[in-house]
């Protein structure tokens, strides 16, 4: 990660007039000129990117960022939208030009409305994840979108990276998740589409244009959000198993016998589990032995009995038919939340083994484990000695198929090994039939990647609609596409 002494360079010296105009509309408190306050947003999670910033603009409300956006546009000032910056793949990250303007949602944090009879939320984009999470649960509802993230990410960011998270498998993307939103287009107009209706045939479906677009066709500043019934029950178990092909074997039996109640199925390999035992505190091994491969599941119910003997007898009936080689079923809230600790903890504990080069994979759940077997083949035949951390959330077919690379490798021995390894493992996932954007997006890390191999007439439909919307390539530039 970079520090703020990093940022020592006086940050980029904008028009007197645009931070005239700006402060005119959102005043002192949503400035931020000075290059220490200025840091935390010019660069992202990861450390992996930084840029400059003609300023760092925090608007407290629709109307502030409307103005905001439209004094861009008149002076055309690219934006780069920042809900959380948390986002793994570079997009809210301005570049080294120091003329872009950053426009951080953080303010804005109201919760508009809650109606539990419709079972609707209405949060502003800079509301925490976590907190929508919370005001659900006040409400006697839930709101299942749950990223390791959640008490740092934002709503808006969610919705402009569709975000997945651990309870896809039940419930959805994030896109699943919104009936309206509102959003600033880029000339500084706001689109309120905040409809809190389950059906409304009139027309394109707009909404889903900005779900997903991360930052680069408008900013999303509020949605209606679908909530559910809270799941008063849950019971969740660790399990080690041989393979990937004896977990996907589970994830099939669990779904045959549970049904709407499986709603997580996280995997780890071996080494992705030793990473976490050795970099994040306070976790301890799940099972005795060595497993090949791990997976976290959980069953959830609005209510808790049978749950247990449900979870109890599948696992059992996968221990007598090979598919699971331990298991561990959860007896507390305190273990449960252990297990999750452990999942949560890989990117972290990635973080600080080194550097990784991340490939956020999408592929149907029967082709899961011949990709792994593949991938591996193919890496180990480059580099016989690589080192693998393949986890993710199986039961959407999404692994996280990442490499590690000692702390030390320079930035251009990494772009190299990214660009060659890149090429390994997303020509085999396209020729898979997958995606090499399960749910991160595009942002920066990708845009290259997805020209590659993006459909010539999908890449001209898309800048067809970028060009429609943000004919100026005011929103994001460099980003997506
Ligand atoms: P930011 O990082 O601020 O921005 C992300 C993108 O969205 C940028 O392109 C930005 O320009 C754009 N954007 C932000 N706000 C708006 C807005 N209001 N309007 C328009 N564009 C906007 N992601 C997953 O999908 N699944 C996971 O399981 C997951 N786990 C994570 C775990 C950890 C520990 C971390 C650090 C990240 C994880 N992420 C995961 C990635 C990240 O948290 C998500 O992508 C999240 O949705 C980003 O939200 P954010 O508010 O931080 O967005
Ligand atoms: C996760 O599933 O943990 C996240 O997507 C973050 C990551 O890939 O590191
Ligand atoms: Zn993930």
């Amino acid at each position: 990660m970079y520090s703020a002494d990093d940022f020592a360079q006086a940050p980029a010296a904008p028009h007197p007039d645009l931070v005239r105009r700006l402060h005119e509309v959102v005043g002192d408190a949503g400035l931020v000129l000075d290059a220490e306050a200025q840091a935390p947003y010019l660069t992202d999670w990861l450390g992996k990117w930084r840029g400059r910033a003609a300023l760092v603009v925090r608007p407290r409300d629709t109307a502030q960022t409307a103005a905001v956006v439209r004094i861009c546009h008149e002076s055309h000032t690219p934006i780069v939208v920042q809900g959380g910056n948390t986002g793994m793949s570079g997009g809210a990250t301005p570049d080294a030009s120091g003329a872009q303007v950053v426009l951080s949602l953080s303010r804005m944090t109201a919760i508009r409305a809650v109606d539990p009879i419709n079972n609707t939320l209405t949060a502003e984009a800079g509301v925490l994840l976590a907190n929508v999470q919370r005001s659900a649960l006040e409400a006697d509802r839930f709101f299942p979108l749950s990223l390791g993230s959640e008490g740092s990410c934002t709503i808006g960011g969610n919705l402009a990276t569709n975000a997945g998270g651990i309870a896809v498998l039940r419930y959805g993307n994030t896109r699943d998740l919104v009936l309206g939103i509102e959003a600033v287009l880029p000339d500084g107009r706001v689109w309120n589409g905040l409809r809190a209706l389950r059906k409304d045939n009139t027309g394109y479906d707009l909404r889903n244009l900005f779900i997903g677009s991360e930052g680069t066709l408008g900013i999303i500043t509020a949605a209606v959000l679908k909530l559910f019934a809270r799941p008063l029950g849950r019971a969740t178990a660790w399990v080690g198993a041989a393979s990937i092909e004896s977990l996907v074997g589970l994830l099939a039996d669990l779904r045959a016998s549970a049904g709407e109640r499986l709603v997580a199925f996280e995997m780890m390999s071996h080494d992705s589990l030793a990473l976490v035992l050795q970099h994040v505190v306070d976790t301890r091994a799940p099972l005795e032995g060595a497993h090949a491969f791990h997976a976290l599941v959980e069953l959830a119910d609005t209510r808790q009995d049978g749950l247990d003997e449900l979870l109890e007898s599948a696992l059992g009936a996968a221990l007598e038919r090979g598919l699971a080689n331990d298991v561990a079923l959860s007896r507390s809230e305190a273990q449960s939340l252990a297990f999750w600790k452990i999942r949560e903890g890989i990117s972290q504990a990635q973080v600080r083994a080194g550097k990784a080069i991340k490939h956020d994979i999408a592929l149907p759940i029967s082709s899961l484990a011949d990709f792994a077997h593949r991938a591996e083949a193919a890496l180990r035949a480059l580099r016989p000695a690589v080192r693998i951390v393949n986890f993710g959330h199986l039961g959407d077919g999404n692994l996280h198929y990442n490499v590690l690379v000692p702390a030390d490798t320079t930035p251009a021995a990494l772009a190299a090994e990214t660009a060659l390894l890149n090429r390994v493992v997303h020509d085999l996932v396209s020729h898979m039939g997958g995606s090499i954007s399960a749910e991160h997006g595009v942002g920066q890390l990708r845009r290259d990647e997805m020209h590659h191999y993006k459909q010539p007439l999908e890449l001209e439909l898309m800048l067809r609609i970028k060009q429609a919307l943000d004919p100026n390539q005011l929103m994001n530039p460099g980003k997506l596409l």
